[in-house]
C-alpha cells in the first residue's frame, strides 16, 4: 500500500485538506476577475491552492487556467515565449486551430509550429525572438484576444514570479506588464512565488508597478483541526489506525506547518505496521530531524555567532532581546547590534516577527535548533 501523505509536490484531491476559506476567496476572485496575488512563507500550500481551485473550476467550460512556471525564466524574452507557448497550449491542442491563433494574433511574431510524436498532444512554437521584444503587446494582449475571440475568460496562473526581478531592467518590464494587463477584460492573473519577501517587495512596495494590482491574500497555516482529520482519515484509507490525540500531536510537532505535517505523518504511517503508539510517533520524530539535519545544518553554517547566539535566545523562549540582562547572557553585544542581527535573520527567511513576538519560520528546524544547537529540549 502507498503511503497517502505526499510533500515536495503540489498536492491536490485525497492530498489536499481544507483552505475552503481561501478557495472560495480565489474563486470569487476568478469569477470577478479581479487579479490575485498570494504570498505565504515557503512550503505552506500556494501552488496547491491555486491547482486545487482550478480544479474545483474544472468543469466551467467557460474558464480556462493557464500555468506558468517562472522557475528556469531569466529573462524578458524567455518570459514571453513561456508565456505565449503556456496560453496556446492551455487552449487548444488542436495543431490547425494552433496555427490559426497563431497567425492572427501574432502574425508579426512569424510564429513557426513543429510536430512531436503524437501531433494532438506534441508539438513545439517557435517565433522570431527579436520581433517578441519589439511587439511585446502583441504578445501580452495574447489571451485577452483569444478569450474575445473564443468568449471564454482566461486565468493565467504565474508561479515564481519573483523571478522577474532578476531581468535586466526589472521594473521597466513590470511596467510594461501592467500597462498592458490592466485593460484586461476577461483575464485574471494569480502570482505567486517561493521567495516572500521578493514578492512582498513587488506588490506591497508602493513605488513599484504591481502595487495595488489586486487582491493580496496572505496564505495562512492550516488549522490544527483540519489537519487532525485529514491525518486520521488517511490512515483509515489505507487500512491504518491512529489515535486522534497522536494525530493532534503531529500537527503540534510541527506547528501545523502543512508540508512537515504530511512529512510526518509519512514517516509515522511507514513506522506503524497497524496502529500507531507513543514510540512509533516519537521515531518518526527522530527520523524527521535526522532527515532535514544535512540541510538546517548547511544553514547554520551561513550564520555567524551572533546571529546563532540570537536564535539561542528566542529558542530559550526570550523575548525582550533589547535588553541588557539578555544582551549579556546570550553575547549579543548592542541593541543596534539586536536590531541587525534582526533584520539580517528575518531577510534569510529565518525568522518572522508577528506582533511582537518573534518566531523561527521552520518549526523542525526550531525542533532541530534547540536539540541539538542549543542544548534545550522542547519536548
Ligand atoms: N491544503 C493542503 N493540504 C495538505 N497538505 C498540503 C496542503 N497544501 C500544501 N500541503 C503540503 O505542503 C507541501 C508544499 O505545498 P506547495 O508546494 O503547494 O507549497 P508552496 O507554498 O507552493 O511551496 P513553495 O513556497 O516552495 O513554492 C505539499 O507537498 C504538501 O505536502
Ligand atoms: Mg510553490
Amino acid at each position: 500500500m502507498k503511503s497517502p501523505f505526499q510533500f515536495g509536490r503540489v498536492v491536490v484531491g485525497d492530498t489536499f485538506t481544507d483552505r475552503s476559506f481561501e478557495i472560495k476567496r480565489l474563486k470569487a476572485n476568478i469569477e470577478n476577475n479581479v487579479h490575485t496575488m498570494l504570498i505565504s512563507p515557503r512550503r505552506w500550500g500556494k501552488s496547491s491552492l491555486v491547482k486545487q481551485t482550478a480544479l474545483h473550476l474544472e468543469k466551467n467550460k467557460k474558464i480556462k487556467f493557464c500555468f506558468i512556471d517562472l522557475f528556469k525564466t531569466r529573462n524578458e524574452e524567455d518570459f514571453y515565449s513561456s508565456y505565449t507557448r503556456a496560453i496556446i497550449k492551455a487552449i487548444s491542442s488542436k495543431t490547425e486551430e494552433i496555427a490559426a491563433l497563431a497567425k492572427s494574433f501574432l502574425g508579426r511574431l512569424t510564429p513557426r509550429i513543429s510536430l512531436g510524436t503524437d501531433p494532438l498532444n506534441d508539438f513545439e512554437i517557435t517565433f522570431d525572438m527579436k520581433g517578441m521584444k519589439q511587439n511585446y503587446e502583441d504578445v501580452l494582449n495574447l489571451p485577452e484576444k483569444i478569450a474575445e475571440k473564443k468568449n471564454i475568460n482566461i486565468i493565467i496562473c504565474i508561479d515564481e514570479f519573483q523571478n522577474l526581478g532578476h531581468f535586466d531592467e526589472p521594473v521597466l518590464f513590470q511596467k510594461r506588464l501592467r500597462a498592458v494587463w490592466q485593460h484586461h477584460q476577461r483575464v485574471a492573473y494569480i502570482l505567486y512565488g517561493s521567495k516572500r519577501h521578493m514578492l512582498m517587495h513587488l506588490f506591497e512596495n508602493k513605488s513599484m508597478p504591481f502595487y495595488k494590482f489586486g487582491d493580496v491574500i496572505y496564505l495562512d497555516k492550516i488549522p490544527t483541526e483540519d489537519l487532525k482529520t485529514f491525518i486520521v482519515s488517511s490512515f483509515s484509507r489505507t487500512g491504518k489506525v491512529i489515535a486522534e490525540e497522536y494525530a493532534g500531536q503531529i500537527a503540534a510537532y510541527v506547528k501545523c506547518h502543512p508540508y512537515y505535517t504530511q512529512q510526518l505523518a509519512h514517516l509515522t504511517w511507514l513506522g506503524a505496521e497497524n496502529c500507531v503508539s507513543a514510540e512509533i510517533l516519537n521515531q518518526a520524530v527522530e527520523e524527521l530531524l535526522n532527515q532535514n539535519s544535512l540541510l538546517y545544518q548547511k544553514e547554520i553554517e551561513t550564520l555567524s555567532n551572533i546571529q546563532v547566539n540570537f536564535l539561542k535566545a528566542i529558542a530559550g523562549g526570550v523575548n525582550q532581546l533589547s535588553s541588557t540582562v539578555v544582551i549579556k547572557e546570550y553575547n549579543l553585544n548592542s541593541s543596534a547590534n539586536v536590531t541587525r542581527v534582526r533584520k539580517a535573520l528575518e531577510k534569510k527567511e529565518i525568522i518572522d516577527v508577528v506582533g511582537k513576538k518573534i518566531e523561527f519560520i521552520d518549526p523542525v528546524f526550531e525542533l532541530w535548533f534547540k536539540r541539538y544547537y542549543s542544548g534545550v529540549d522542547s519536548k
